[in-house]
C-alpha cells in the first residue's frame, strides 16, 4: 500500500536481531506483505494487525505465499490490541506509526506488550530536517496531475532526531537508534513513478512533488529500541476510571 513495503521492511530488519520462532507484532500491517516476508526470511511467526484492512483478504494472500503456519492476520486498532502484557518478542511498524505511534503515551503503551529486552523497530515516510513554521512552498504547489502532495496530516511526519527524542523520553527503551534511508526520496519517487506506469496507484502519484523537494524535507526515517522497563498505565483503556477506582 505504501512506498514500498518490501523495500523498507528489509532495510527495518538490517537493524534488528530476528530468530526464528519469535513472536512479532507487524502493527498497521496493510495487505500483509511485510508480514509474509517476515515469515519467510526469518521463519519467525508474525501477528498481523491492521485496522483498514480486511484480515480474509491477508489470510488468502498468507496462505498463498505459503506462510499460513507462521502468520496470523487481525484486525486490530492500535490504542485497543488484544495482546497479553509482554507477549511479543519484537514490534515492527512500516509505514503507519505515523498514524498513531507521535503522542508521548503511546510508546509506552505498545511497549506494554512486547517483553523486556524485547525490540522495537519502525520505519515511515518522515523528514529529513523539521519544519518550521508553514510548509515549504515546492510541496504545496499542485502537481501536473492536479494533486497537492502536503496535507495537513503530514505534520506528522517527522525527522530521526524529533523521533529519537520521544522515543527516549518515555523510559521504556534502551538503545534507541534513528536514521535516514541514504536516498530515500529518489526510492520513494521510484516506487510511485512504477506504480504509475504499472496503472496500479491507489491515488494520484506524488513523485513529482517527491522530485522537486529532492531529499531537503523528504525520506524514510528508522526507530529502533531495545524494552527495559515492564508496566505502565493504559490511558487508552475507555474503562481507566474504574480500574484505578474513581468511577464510582
Ligand atoms: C500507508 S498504509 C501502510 C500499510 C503497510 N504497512 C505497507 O507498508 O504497505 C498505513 C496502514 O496503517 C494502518 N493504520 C492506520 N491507523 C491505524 C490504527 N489506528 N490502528 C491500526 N492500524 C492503523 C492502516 O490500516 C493502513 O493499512
Amino acid at each position: 500500500m505504501g512506498p514500498n513495503a518490501l523495500w523498507l521492511v528489509e532495510w527495518l530488519t538490517g537493524a534488528l536481531a530476528l530468530e526464528p520462532g519469535m513472536r512479532v507484532l507487524d502493527l498497521g500491517c496493510g495487505k500483509a506483505l511485510s508480514s509474509i516476508f517476515l515469515a519467510k526470511e526469518f521463519g519467525v511467526r508474525v501477528w498481523a494487525a491492521d485496522l483498514w484492512m480486511s484480515p480474509d483478504h491477508n489470510w488468502r494472500r498468507v496462505c498463498e505465499a505459503g506462510v499460513g503456519e507462521l502468520v496470523c492476520p487481525i484486525k486490530a486498532e492500535a490504542h485497543a490490541l488484544p495482546f497479553a502484557q509482554g507477549y511479543f518478542d519484537a514490534i515492527v511498524s512500516i509505514d503507519s506509526y505515523h498514524y498513531f505511534g507521535t503522542d508521548q503515551m503511546y510508546l509506552a503503551y505498545v511497549t506494554g506488550m512486547l517483553r523486556t529486552g524485547g525490540q522495537i523497530g519502525m520505519v515511515t515516510p518522515g523528514l529529513v530536517q523539521e519544519i518550521e513554521g508553514q510548509a515549504p512552498a515546492h510541496l504545496t504547489q499542485p502537481q501536473s496531475n492536479g494533486k497537492i502532495f502536503w496535507e495537513d496530516e503530514l505534520w506528522g511526519f517527522h525527522s530521526p532526531d524529533w523521533w529519537g527524542q520521544l522515543w527516549r523520553r518515555s523510559g521504556k527503551l534502551e538503545g534507541v537508534k534513528t536514521d535516514l534511508l541514504a536516498d530515500g526520496w529518489r526510492l520513494w519517487a521510484d516506487f510511485e513513478r512504477a506504480c504509475e506506469a504499472a496503472g496500479k496507484n491507489h491515488f494520484p502519484s506524488d513523485a513529482e512533488a517527491i522530485e522537486r523537494d529532492a531529499g531537503r524535507y523528504l525520506g524514510f526515517v528508522r526507530a529502533v529500541g531495545t524494552k527495559v522497563r515492564g508496566e505502565c498505565m493504559n490511558y487508552y483503556d475507555p474503562a481507566l476510571g474504574a480500574v484505578v477506582g474513581v468511577d464510582r
